[in-house]
C-alpha cells in the first residue's frame, strides 16, 4: 500500500494512493490495564472517542499524540498498526508512507514519529511538513519559484508556512488550535451560563453547523451551583464570541510569518492570497478575522480536515518534491 498519513494531535487521516481516504477518525486509543502486564489495545478511532471522560476503571482512553508529537513511542506504534488494520491492511503487506509533520518540530520528535511508523511496518517512511503537503493536496505545487503561503489550524497547534522552489522561507507556530477553543467554550459556559459541560458537549457545540443564526442551540450540561441536569440554549453568534480570545491570539503569532518574508515574496502572496486548513479554520469566523488581521485574501480549502493526508500521498510519487522537502 502506499499511503499518506496524517497523525494529528485531533484526528488520524489516511490516504491510500488508489483508494482515496481509508481511515478519518479521532486520534484516540482505548487501552486496559493489564494488571501489571503491556496494556491491551480494545479500540481506536471514534469508538474510542465516545469513551473519554466516561470510561470505566481500568480502561483508559488516551491520544497517542500530543500537539502534533509522539510522547509514548509504544502507544503511538500500537496506534497505528491497529489504525492501518482497520484501513484494510494486512500485517506483512508492503506499506510505504509520507508522514505530516508540524512545522516546528526538532528532529527528535521527526524522528519520534518516523520511528513510531517504521515499528508498525511501514517502510519507507518520509516525513513531510504538515503545511506543504496540505498545499499540495489542495493542487499547489511547492516546487515553484512564486512563494505560496498556508496556515494550518489544528486540534493542538496552528502553523504558518511560506516557501517556494523546494525550501520553507519563513515560518511561524503557535500552542493555540482547535482544541484550545473547545476549553475557551467550556469555559464560556461555565462564566456566562453557570453550565457545566464535558470536552464531547463542548466540541459538538463548538463545532455545530449552524446555517441561520437565529436557531439556538441547545447544550446539555450540569448547574453549576445545584449540580443537576440543565439544558441551556446559546445563540450561534455566543461560539463565536467563546472562541474570539484563543482566535484572536492565534492570529496574532501567525501574522509575523509577514514581517520575515522579502517584498517580491509578499507580493507573490498578495497576488495568489493565503490558503488555508485545518478543522480549527472552520470556526465561525476564523477566515474573515486572519484576513482582516494579514491585510490578504484568505482561500479557505475545499477539504480542509483531510488536504494533508491526500497532499501526503500525492507526494509519495513526487520525487522532487520529496527531496527538496523530506524532513528525515
Ligand atoms: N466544523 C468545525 N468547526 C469548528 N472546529 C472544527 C470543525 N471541524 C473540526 N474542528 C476542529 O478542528 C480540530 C481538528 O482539526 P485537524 O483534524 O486539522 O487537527 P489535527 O491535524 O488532528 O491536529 P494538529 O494538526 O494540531 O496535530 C479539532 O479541534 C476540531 O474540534
Ligand atoms: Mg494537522
Amino acid at each position: 500500500m502506499d499511503l499518506g498519513i496524517d497523525l494529528g494531535t485531533a484526528s488520524t487521516v489516511v490516504s491510500d494512493v488508489r483508494r482515496g481516504i481509508v481511515f478519518d477518525e479521532p486520534s484516540v486509543l482505548l487501552l486496559r490495564d493489564g494488571g501489571g502486564r503491556r496494556p491491551r489495545l480494545l479500540a481506536v478511532g471514534r469508538e474510542a472517542a465516545d469513551l473519554l471522560g466516561r470510561s470505566p476503571a481500568r480502561y483508559t482512553a488516551a491520544r497517542p499524540v500530543h500537539d502534533g508529537v509522539v510522547t509514548d513511542l509504544e502507544t503511538a506504534r500500537l496506534y497505528l498498526r491497529a489504525v492501518l488494520a482497520r484501513a484494510g491492511r494486512h500485517v506483512w503487506s508492503p506499506t510505504r508512507a509520507v508522514l505530516g509533520v508540524p512545522a516546528d518540530a526538532t528532529a527528535l520528535e521527526t524522528r519520534a514519529l518516523v520511528e513510531a511508523a517504521e515499528e508498525a511496518n511501514i517502510r519507507p517512511v518520509t516525513a513531510l511538513d504538515d503545511a506543504v503537503a496540505g498545499a499540495v493536496g489542495c493542487g499547489l505545487d511547492p516546487l515553484d519559484r512564486r512563494v505560496h503561503m498556508v496556515v494550518d489550524v489544528g486540534g493542538g497547534k496552528s502553523d504558518a508556512v511560506a516557501f517556494c522552489y523546494g525550501g520553507v522561507l519563513t515560518q511561524r507556530t503557535s500552542k493555540l488550535g482547535g482544541d484550545e477553543m473547545t476549553v475557551a467554550v467550556a469555559r464560556y459556559l461555565r462564566e456566562e451560563h453557570s453550565l457545566l459541560v464535558g470536552e464531547l458537549e463542548a466540541e459538538r457545540v463548538k463545532t455545530c453547523p449552524t446555517p441561520d443564526e437565529s436557531e439556538p442551540l441547545v447544550v446539555h450540561g450540569r448547574d453549576g451551583a445545584s449540580g443537576r441536569p440543565r439544558l441551556v440554549t446559546l445563540q450561534a453568534t455566543e461560539v463565536a464570541t467563546a472562541v474570539r480570545p484563543v482566535v484572536t491570539e492565534i492570529v496574532r503569532a501567525l501574522s509575523g510569518t509577514l514581517d520575515d518574508l522579502p517584498p517580491q515574496a509578499l507580493a507573490d502572496v498578495l497576488a495568489e492570497g493565503v490558503l488555508l486548513f485545518g478543522g480549527g479554520s472552520l470556526v465561525h469566523g476564523l477566515p474573515g478575522l486572519l484576513e482582516r488581521e494579514l491585510g490578504l485574501p484568505v482561500k479557505l480549502a475545499e477539504e480542509p480536515l483531510t488536504c494533508v493526508a491526500e497532499g501526503a500521498a500525492r507526494a509519495l510519487r513526487n520525487r522532487p518534491l520529496l527531496s527538496a522537502y523530506r524532513r528525515n
